[in-house]
């Protein structure tokens, strides 16, 4: 579903800036401070209703400035024109409106601009805690389960409860009637989970062998406690310990992708730049894989895409997301580190000082 129009206002160092853009490719071409990753991350906050660089909406709202705006327009799978818009208030407010409609929850949003970011810190994904790899997972599951986000709402909505409950309670007793809910929610939430990656693994596994083809790669999901073990049945076996620490130990909020290079923990493998090409095979092949399963496909946000990739795998890359046709995003600091990837529809865009000007 891709972005024709995009409208940022008093976003970081933007104050205001109204393009129109490619379906195809759109190229965000500065020096360093000039604004670049900004258009990114507007685009993404349209689409998930925050940064991906910091979780405080007063950081990216201009300095001096009470609110932001990012407006946009997409395509909708009839090829007509839906406005799209944002508006975040330093108090944390947030006012969505989908098709000249205000008050729209984030996530329906969300639903109509599934994005993939690849940026140069991305690899947290594949170093980081189980919390980036669960994102991953429930992205895939979020886009192709449309039950799946009311379900995890209330997952965790109980599992606060049931946290609450471990403090005061004498006895499981008093525990087990709440946990039958908890229990089939998990359940349901793990079944989704296990099943995307099982579909998804493949192609993964795959996209990866192209990027890095001197490693063998595995991926396998881990739900977040012990296998075969229904999770009413272990929630009660576990209740003395989940209460002397005060909380629900094991479960769907545990839940993670693992990744194995050549059968060992891919951080002591990799390199950086190996792992850079490992996030971005990931990321392509989730995106590949929802257009397969659902015909919607992804906006591609690809930010400092020169960083740490050599000239081949950088063609690897550009060549890969060509034939996607999928939108994308570059936001690079020479037009020469793009080259590879313009093409007849694509659109350059020049930034300095945070204003975005349409170039050649
Ligand atoms: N809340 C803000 N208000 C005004 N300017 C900001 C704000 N946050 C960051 N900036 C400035 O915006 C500029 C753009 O940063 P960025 O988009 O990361 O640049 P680039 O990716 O092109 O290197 C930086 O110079 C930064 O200091
Ligand atoms: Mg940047």
């Amino acid at each position: 579903m891709p972005l024709t129009r995009l409208i940022v206002q008093q976003f970081r160092n933007i104050k205001a800036c109204d393009i129109e853009l490619s379906t195809g490719f759109n190229f965000i071409i500065g020096p360093n401070g000039s604004g670049k990753t900004s258009v990114l991350e507007a685009i993404y906050l349209l689409g998930h209703g925050r940064s991906f660089k910091s979780s405080l909406t007063g950081r990216v709202i201009q300095n001096d400035c009470q609110d932001l705006f990012v407006h946009g327009r997409f395509l909708n799978s009839d090829q007509f024109e839906i406005p799209v818009g944002i508006n975040k208030q330093r108090d944390g407010s947030t006012e969505v409106k989908i098709g000249g409609q205000s008050g729209q929850k984030l996530a329906q949003l969300a639903k109509v601009l599934p994005l993939q970011l690849i940026h140069p810190e991305g690899f947290e994904l594949l170093t980081d805690g189980p919390k980036f790899r669960r994102a991953f997972i429930d992205w895939g599951v979020f886009h192709s389960e449309p039950g799946f986000h009311e379900a995890w709402g209330r997952f965790k909505r109980l599992s606060k409860q049931r946290n609450a409950l471990l403090k005061t309670a004498t006895s499981y007793r008093e525990l087990s009637y709440w946990d039958r809910d908890l229990a089939q929610l998990a359940e349901q939430i793990d079944n989704w989970r296990r099943c995307y990656v099982e579909q998804m693994q493949p192609l993964a596994e795959e996209m990866c062998l192209s990027f890095l083809p001197e490693f063998e790669i595995k991926l396998g999901y881990y739900r977040g406690w012990e296998k075969d073990t229904p999770y009413a049945e272990f929630l009660e076996r576990n209740f003395e310990r989940d209460q002397s620490l005060g909380y629900t130990f094991s479960g769907p909020n545990k839940a993670d992708l693992r990744i194995k290079v050549n059968n060992t923990p891919v951080e002591d493998v990799l390199s950086r730049g190996q792992l850079k090409l490992m996030m971005c095979a990931l990321r392509l092949a989730q995106g590949q894989h929802l257009a397969e399963l659902t015909g919607k496909q992804c906006i591609y946000l690809i930010d400092d895409f020169a960083s740490e990739l050599d000239s081949l795998r950088r063609k690897r890359l550009a060549d890969y997301l060509k034939q996607t046709k999928a939108q994308v995003f570059v936001s690079s600091i020479t037009q020469s580190q793009v080259a590879d990837m313009i093409g007849e529809n694509g659109k350059m865009f020049h930034v300095e000082h945070g204003t975005i000007e349409p170039g050649k």
